[in-house]
């Protein structure tokens, strides 16, 4: 498994963890209130696991899973690269808009980024979705 989709996975997997300790916090909130605040996490929850974690689990495992080029194997991978910057700077952008650190633009932004994350990552794949026969 090549180093690029060990980090998207690690990545994932760290934002799995959050995504899963705020979902429960905000159930158990909703359960017995002890922290109403606690709602504001609700983005964060939605971003982490939609974005954080199955969006990047996908990348890292297309990354991996799919052909290689006869020749250059996985091909230019500081497009992976730039994929995985885009995205999780992209999700910190929206998570810190949504949480009011940063003025509401910057959510745009980070929308901007993950969309750039993808549109990166499909011109790195794109010469590896060949036949083999
Ligand atoms: C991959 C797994 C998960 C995904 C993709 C996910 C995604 C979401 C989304 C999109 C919402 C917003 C729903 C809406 O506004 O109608 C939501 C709400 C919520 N999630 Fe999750 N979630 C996941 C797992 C969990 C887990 C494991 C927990 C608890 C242990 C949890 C607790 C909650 C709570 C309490 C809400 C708020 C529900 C409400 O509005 O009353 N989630 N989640």
């Amino acid at each position: 498994m090549p180093f690029l989709t060990r980090l998207f996975l690690k990545t994932g997997l760290i934002y799995l963890g959050a995504g899963f300790t705020f979902g429960a916090l905000m159930l158990a909130n909703k359960g017995i209130t002890f922290y109403p605040a606690l709602w504001r996490l609700l983005p964060v929850h939605i971003e982490f696991l939609l974005i954080g974690w199955m969006v990047q689990l996908a990348l890292g495992v297309a990354h991996w899973i799919l052909p290689r080029l006869w020749t250059l194997g996985r091909g230019d991978t500081r497009f992976v690269w730039l994929a995985y910057g885009l995205l999780n700077g992209g999700i910190w952008l929206v998570i810190l808009a949504s949480l009011g650190v940063l003025p509401p633009f910057y959510l745009f932004l980070g929308r901007v980024a993950e969309a750039a994350a993808a549109l990166t990552f499909a011109v790195h794949l794109w010469p590896r979705i060949v036949a083999r026969n």
